[in-house]
């Protein structure tokens, strides 16, 4: 199985990561889109990320769900599929596969076909009585989901890490009811969304004392080197991150430390000295707003767990209109 995903990953993938990579750098306000962070080393570099101090985000989701897994659990009924998006996060999954007991069938999905691999064979041996389908797919993208062998009653969508906060709000309206279509009548989600908070917080968060998140912003320029043959000086750039209060929401760009010019596939990409990359945007909602939005994609708000300082949450929808 680990062979067949690998071929995928770099016969389908390189192309398209080729054409979306020229298309973002040669826009006049330049961008990525931040699905290129995880290559194996990204991966890694996140999962640091997520232990740090500074990055409260994984900590408190962490925290949240401990606390609230039995009241998710009643919430979430008996006979489901469980689909996961983005399957990176195998702790938070690990304390609803030992405490949700109504999961028949657990899809995870992800774009890193080598981690999905190793991943879901470790949940396949540890939860024996689970059936496991892993899907290696770009989760923005349609994707199919092989028939289970297990009788199944509703669809819920697991999408934690508030990774949500990456898409614009109308992408993200139109996420969620494309969501809303993968689980179907009776179906729900399961979200972590992150919160507005006081931008001392935020800051250091995306700009921690260890610079990992520098080298996490940084290393898809390596792996464009390394993947698409790119020349990337990596000494002639600079991770910056802050808070955009107008938007409600973290940027986080590359900035060209001179001005330059990178090859890329015989395309000559030209940077002035100072010009950004903008490589993420992380959206920080208030309740109320996340609530519109959801609203609006189909879904109806059925609890929300937060922590004492309400810095996280972590909610649970109901597809309303089908
Ligand atoms: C995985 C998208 C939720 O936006 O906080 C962490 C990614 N970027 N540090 C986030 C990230 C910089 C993270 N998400």
């Amino acid at each position: 199985m680990d062979e067949d995903l690998k071929v995928k990953e770099s016969t389908i993938g390189i192309n398209l990561m080729l054409k979306e990579v020229i298309e973002g750098l040669s826009k006049s306000r330049k961008e990525l889109p931040c699905k290129y962070f995880y290559d194996e080393r990204g991966s890694q570099l996140f999962d640091e990320i997520c232990s740090l101090d500074e990055y409260y985000v994984t900590r408190t989701e962490l925290d949240i769900m401990r606390t609230y897994i039995d009241e998710m659990s009643e919430v979430m009924g008996r006979q489901l599929m469980l689909v996961e998006y983005g399957s990176g996060s195998s702790e938070k999954i690990k304390i609803i596969l030992d405490h949700v007991d109504g999961i028949s069938t657990y899809v995870p999905i992800d774009i890193s076909c080598q981690h999905l691999a190793k991943s879901a064979t470790q949940i396949a041996a540890k939860y024996k009585k689970l059936e496991v389908i892993p899907v290696c797919a770009d989760y923005n993208k349609p994707f199919s989901i092989p028939e289970p062998k297990n009788e199944i009653l509703h669809k819920i969508v697991y999408f934690p890490g508030s990774t949500i906060g990456n898409f614009h709000p109308v992408e993200a309206r139109k996420f969620l009811s494309r969501i809303k279509d993968v689980a179907g009548p009776k179906g729900g989600l399961l979200i972590g969304v992150d919160l507005k908070k006081d931008t001392t917080i935020l800051n250091s968060a995306y700009n921690d004392s260890q610079g990992v998140t520098a080298a996490f912003n940084l290393n898809q320029l390596k792996r464009f080197n390394r993947e698409l043959g790119s020349n990337f000086d990596l000494a002639n750039f600079k991770h910056k991150a802050f808070y955009n209060d107008k938007e409600g929401r973290v940027e986080m760009h590359i900035i060209s430390q001179a001005p330059q010019e990178v090859r890329l596939n015989g395309t000559t990409i030209s940077f002035n000295k100072d010009e950004s990359i903008w490589t993420e945007s992380s959206y920080k909602y208030s309740l109320a707003e996340f609530e519109a939005i959801a609203k609006d994609a189909g879904f109806s708000v059925k609890q929300v767990w937060t922590d004492k300082n309400n810095l996280f949450s972590v909610q649970y929808l109901n597809v309303e209109n089908y």
